[in-house]
């Protein structure tokens, strides 16, 4: 069966000696299903022709980011919009170095940037480079991104050299990109639904309690969800983040909204996933009219009542989905976490310390521990997209290991 179906894969080609062998990878991707875009580097047309390329990918080859007439056909945005896949090789340690310090000077490097899809690498180079503290930081860097590694394998070198820094072969790269989790889209067919951001509750027509989320993990779970195939829902609390490519947005305010939009879709519902910072308590008497100064001799008092709790409504809910919640904990993470677990009935939850500086609540990076009844699994802190990959394959492993679906 052709593993790589409809994919469209953009395979950039850089400088190397190893660049004869990418028509030869062109045409395995294509034997596996995969729909494939050229793009090359000036110093790659020195080892392989855009001719042969365009020949094997049946696609003119892009090599310009300033060619008013490449830009016409399939603009570079267009294109890395268009990517499912980036696979980069052979690539250099000058590419690798120029994408792992953010260039944009080319349409490579351009496209690597503007492209949600996910980068994976098959280094080209001499061993002696390959060493090199200078690469293998980089290396560091765009492994710790999430960009996945191929190869390099060891051998010997058309420089006559023997060691790493060989590209991996046509085939292995293929069966590297076919078993990465982003390729598998192991959730296809799933829903998930997903909460993320803050709920507002109303004091009066202009003010309101709320807290510090962004919506930025919640964001990121939903990515990273709809990336491994699943059909997403996202019910989001006011948040400035745009909505990730293929997922469903439903905007909501208040506690009671949110709980009303999750009630709506938890008949089609797999996986839930419970990452809003949902307001424990609303104002008990909304004032219809702007509360004013002066028209209290004293301190106005606010009386609160509870809001509903959405993750529980779910987790007790007649056939209830695979549900995830989050703990944000200022003390005590991983008992307070635990003990939401147990009282929630959920099967998974992601304990965060929100009191840390640079992780939690507003921040790109976060830190956390997944926990379920008999396991547990230490995320040391990364990106919240990393997190959240690192989250939806965690939840994987859990689901189709219970349903053996
Ligand atoms: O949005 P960001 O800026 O990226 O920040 C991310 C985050 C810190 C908000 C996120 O990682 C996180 O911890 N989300 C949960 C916040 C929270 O409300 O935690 P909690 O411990 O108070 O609640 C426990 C769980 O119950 C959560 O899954 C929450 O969504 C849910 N809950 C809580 C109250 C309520 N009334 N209904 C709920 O469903």
């Amino acid at each position: 069966m052709a593993q790589l179906q409809n994919k469209h894969i953009l395979l950039g080609i850089t400088g190397g000696i190893a660049a004869y062998k990418a028509p030869d990878l062109v045409r395995r991707l294509r034997e596996q299903g995969a729909e494939v875009r050229v793009v090359m580097t000036d110093s790659a047309k020195a080892f392989v022709t855009p001719l042969s390329l365009q020949a094997v990918s049946g696609f003119t080859v892009s090599d310009d980011l300033l060619d008013p007439t490449a830009e016409a056909a399939m603009g570079h945005i267009e294109l890395a919009r268009w990517a499912d896949q980036i696979i980069i090789a052979p690539a250099t340690a000058n590419t690798i170095a120029r994408i792992a310090h953010g260039f944009a000077d080319d349409l490579l490097s351009t496209l690597v940037l503007a492209s949600k899809a996910p980068v994976a690498i098959a280094p080209a180079m001499n061993q002696q480079m390959w060493a090199a503290t200078a690469v293998q930081t980089n290396i560091e860097t765009l492994l710790s991104r999430g960009v996945q590694m191929i190869g390099p394998g060891s051998g010997e070198q058309a420089c006559g050299d023997v060691g790493y820094g060989r590209m991996s072969d046509p085939t292995e790269i293929v069966q590297a990109l076919i078993d990465a989790p982003a390729t598998k889209r192991q959730w296809q067919g799933k829903t998930f639904v997903i909460t993320a951001g803050p709920t507002r509750e109303a004091i009066d027509p202009v003010r309101y309690i709320s807290n510090h989320s962004s919506g930025k993990m919640g964001y990121a779970l939903a990515e990273a969800a709809a990336r491994a195939g699943a059909d997403v829902i996202l019910v989001s609390g006011p948040t400035q983040l745009p909505t990730p490519n293929g997922v469903k947005r439903i905007d909501v305010a208040t506690t009671e909204q949110m709980l009303n939009a999750v009630q709506q879709q938890l008949g089609h519902c797999d996986v839930f996933i419970g990452c809003a910072a949902v307001s424990d308590y609303r104002v008990a008497e909304v004032s219809s009219q702007k509360i004013k100064k002066e028209q209290n001799d004293q301190t106005p008092q606010l009386k609160l009542v509870q809001n509903p709790d959405i993750l529980q409504h779910v987790a007790s809910s007649k056939t209830p989905p695979f549900t995830v919640g989050f703990a944000a904990e200022t003390e005590n993470l991983k008992a307070n976490a635990l003990s939401k677990l147990e009282r929630k009935q959920l099967q998974m939850i992601v304990a965060n310390d929100v009191s840390q500086q640079g992780v939690g609540f507003n921040s790109d990076n976060n830190n956390a521990l997944i926990l379920s009844k008999d396991s547990e699994q230490s995320l040391p802190t990364m990106s919240k997209h990393d997190m959240a990959v690192a989250i939806i394959d965690a939840i994987a492993k859990r689901y189709f290991d219970n349903t053996a679906n």
